[in-house]
């Protein structure tokens, strides 16, 4: 298991103040900026797209940026995201015609890949692709919305993956995302996450050193 990684999710961020309110999340103790890309198409939602994610990097950000696309299609936006300065990308692969060539056009523009798991998307879709991907990301609640509650039959599925990871013996992350915080993140990692998306829980708080701060003093 790696070093644990908190990705402030700026979903929950003030949008009118974006840049300033990122690097407040990342001076905090925040560790990677994780981007919620919604296309009221795939989710019932609309967000951000490459033009923003190119102007946090002009503001000066420079931590690592995960892009959670709940997008479909997949491809056609990979290139225009690795261009903006994306770090990571990750996709639904319901949202994909094709998962395999999807995952080898994230690496070809230069970016990690990551696969992403709704509540009730089965893990069988890993089994042929478990290898080329860099990170593995379980989502906790039903992509969407920000500030929804836990649903605790993630743990299992963390469980799950956590050995199918250490089976692999490569250096995948599991990533969870999705009503996590301060007071139930101590078990989310004992279940065998490493990365950690929190939204609400971080951008909610008066305070955002002390809510990391509680969260990295929970998982150790
Ligand atoms: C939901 C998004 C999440 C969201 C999490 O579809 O993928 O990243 O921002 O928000 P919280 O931490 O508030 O549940
Ligand atoms: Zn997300």
């Amino acid at each position: 298991k790696q070093a644990p990684v908190i990705a402030p999710s700026i979903l929950s961020a003030d949008f009118a103040r974006l840049g300033e309110d990122t690097a407040r999340a990342l001076a905090a103790g925040g560790d990677w900026v994780h981007f919620d890309v919604m296309d009221n198409h795939y989710v019932p939602n609309l967000t951000m797209g490459p033009m923003v994610l190119k102007a946090l990097r002009d503001y000066g950000i420079s931590a690592p940026i995960d892009v959670h696309l709940m997008v479909k299609p997949v491809d056609r936006i990979v290139p225009d995201f690795a261009k903006a300065g994306a770090s990571l990308i990750s996709f639904h692969p319901e949202a994909s015609e094709h998962v395999d060539r999807t995952i080898g056009l994230i690496k070809d523009a230069g970016c990690r890949a990551g696969l992403v798991f709704n509540p009730a998307t089965p893990l069988n879709w890993l089994d042929h692709v478990l290898d080329k991907l860099d990170l593995v990301l379980i989502m906790s609640v039903n992509p969407g919305f920000g500030g929804q509650k836990f649903i605790p039959e993630a743990l299992e599925k963390l469980r799950r993956v956590r050995r199918l990871i250490d089976d692999s013996g490569r250096s995948i992350r599991l990533e969870v995302d999705g009503g996590v915080s301060a007071d139930n993140i101590a078990d989310i990692a004992a279940a065998g996450a490493d990365t950690f998306v929190a939204g609400s829980a971080i951008f909610g708080a008066p305070d955002y050193p002390t809510v990391i701060g509680k969260m990295r003093a929970a998982i150790g």
